[in-house]
């Protein structure tokens, strides 16, 4: 492994958001890939797994999974491509060759076949570490023509299908209709996991910080 360089800290303040400011730094969280995990999702996911040892979150943006850990009491280790004012910026996950922690944590960038690339280059750095990976995908990438063959060939160890949660950087705006009816699931490797993969089912709202209807209301270092 590579020296534990950065525990996840905040280095700067949000920049405000629903202002002419914040249309643009909305376009240039959607260009960026910027979709913030609300702290349920997290919360859901530490309520079935666990994490011995460190854990990488090599997409970290504002911190928003990186916090939850961090609040946990996980060792977390934040990186990303981008400066979003949290953890070490400047940090391009498809080019890393050695894991900065035991384990992995993230929700990855979507696009442009980009979070195929994040589980692909997950596997192979935690098959170093002998960690596991877990990472919130797209429900329906379980289900997919071009996926059928890596799934069956690599199984998660189980896959965590979680309702309602909403990744949308605009804390004053409701998301869009496509966005509140999009689904995730949380994808958990293992290494010594052989065999079929256990499906299990979370609910968001049982971990969600009371009013809060949807998403990222919830700042994750107010
Ligand atoms: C969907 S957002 C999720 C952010 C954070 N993981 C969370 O859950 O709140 C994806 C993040 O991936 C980052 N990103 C995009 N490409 C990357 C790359 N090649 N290496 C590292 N981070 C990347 C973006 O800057 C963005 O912060």
């Amino acid at each position: 492994m590579t020296s534990a360089i950065i525990v996840g800290t905040p280095r700067k303040a949000a920049a405000p958001l629903g202002t002419a400011i914040g249309a643009r730094l909305i376009d240039r969280h959607i260009t960026a890939n910027f979709y913030p995990t609300p702290p349920e999702a997290t919360r859901a996911l530490l309520s079935v797994e666990s994490f011995e040892g460190s854990v990488w979150e090599p997409a970290c943006g504002k911190g928003h999974i990186a916090e939850v850990l961090k609040a946990a009491g996980c060792a977390v280790i934040a990186t990303d491509l981008n400066d979003w004012g949290y953890g070490v910026p400047g940090k391009d996950f498809l080019k890393e060759h050695q894991p900065r922690a035991r384990h992995i944590v993230t929700n990855p960038p979507y696009g442009r076949g980009l979070a195929d690339a994040f589980v692909t280059k997950a596997l192979a750095l935690a098959a170093q570490s002998h960690g596991k990976v877990a990472m919130l995908l797209n429900l329906a990438s379980l289900a997919h023509p071009a996926r059928t063959g890596f799934w069956r060939s690599t199984p998660p160890a189980r896959v965590w299908a979680i309702d309602s949660v909403v990744c949308w950087p605009d804390a004053e705006r409701e998301p869009p209709k496509h966005f509140r009816e999009h689904r995730y699931c949380w994808a958990v490797w293992e290494p010594q996991h052989r065999g079929a993969t256990t499906l299990g089912w979370l609910s968001a709202a049982d971990f969600r910080a009371p009013h809060t209807s949807f998403s990222n209301n919830e700042r994750p270092h107010s």
